[in-house]
């Protein structure tokens, strides 16, 4: 199958953010102006998408919106980028998740007020997408029960040779249940630093007790990235860092994109390390996701 006809399925969240450009982060109780607005289609998920349709696959998207004017921009966001969102649930209780970000000019830190009232989608919303046709499912490691159910459905449902994987961003009761199943496991290392690593390659030497994936993955911020290969030997590829930190916000969703664009090109893992590490790291020299693969190209480091 050629390389524009994959198709991939990420299941998880799509947020509204609006984002104040700040010259440098407050302190608390201060008042400052914004040097500039923007208000824009974020969330795990839907950035991974937005990623991985620069890079010519075909996406869809799984989750759910809140019936309202944020929920109608995501879809239209998503619409426009030709992601499939057939399979999205608005809910008439609760409202589109909303993220509230001070992006710091000083540095391109990104600090995130997060708010959601919305049911998340459920086994039984899943269990009535198609997964037929599908070459890799993506999820983000959210509710434990509900993924859980969602993984074993992908098991039956899938055809063999279908890639899974899960995101492991934030420690959440139960979320080691998520470790059986998905063929690959990119954790953060937020995750790795709750569960008391300081030590990346301990963290994932540690992990295949609880695992029957065949691939971690482990970024680790500024200094690059690691992966470990079921049986294999942990390889490290360091970050790519670009001129000048402008916007870190989604660095990690792309990231993710890489590591499922990487694995459906057929790379091996120290090539897949640098091919998230070029595409995550130029992010962070670039303002939002828009033109992102182009500008990669164009600067030669994809
Ligand atoms: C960035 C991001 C934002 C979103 C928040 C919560 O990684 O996806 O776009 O609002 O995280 O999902």
């Amino acid at each position: 199958m050629s390389k524009q006809r994959k198709r991939i399925l990420v299941v998880g969240v799509a947020a509204l953010d609006i984002i104040n450009e700040v010259a440098a982060y407050p302190a608390e109780d201060a008042e400052l102006r914004a040097l500039d607005r923007r208000i824009v289609r974020g969330g795990n998920a839907a950035n991974t998408l937005a990623v991985l349709s620069q890079l010519g696959r075909t996406c869809a998207w799984a989750g759910t919106l809140g019936q309202d004017a944020e929920g109608s921009q995501v879809i239209e966001d998503l619409d426009r980028r030709g992601i499939d969102t057939g399979a999205c649930i608005l809910h008439p209780h609760g409202s589109t998740p909303t993220s509230y970000v001070i992006l710091s000019r000083a540095g391109g830190s990104r600090t995130i007020v997060h708010y959601r009232d919305l049911p998340e989608l459920a086994a039984a919303d899943f269990a009535r997408i198609r997964l037929d046709g599908y070459d890799w499912v993506h999820f983000e490691g959210r509710d434990p029960n509900e993924i859980t159910a969602m993984l074993r459905d992908c098991a039956r449902r899938l055809p063999p040779g279908t890639g899974v994987s899960l995101e492991v961003e934030k420690p959440r009761p139960g979320i080691e249940a998520l470790f059986m199943g998905p063929d690959v496991l990119i954790f953060s290392r937020h995750y790795a630093r709750s569960r008391g690593y300081t030590d990346p390659r301990g963290f994932l030497r540690d992990q295949w007790e609880h695992t029957d994936a065949g691939l971690l993955i482990l970024p680790w911020g500024e200094e690059g990235a690691y992966a470990q290969p079921r049986g294999g030997r942990i390889c490290f590829a360091p970050a790519h860092r670009p001129p000048l930190v402008r916007d870190t916000l989604g660095a990690g969703d792309v990231f993710n994109a890489a590591v499922v664009d990487g694995l459906l090109a057929g790379l091996a893992p120290p090539a897949l390390l640098h091919h998230c590490n070029a595409l995550a790291g130029h992010k962070c020299g670039l303002l939002g996701l828009d033109g992102l693969v182009a500008s990669a190209r164009e600067a030669g480091v994809l």
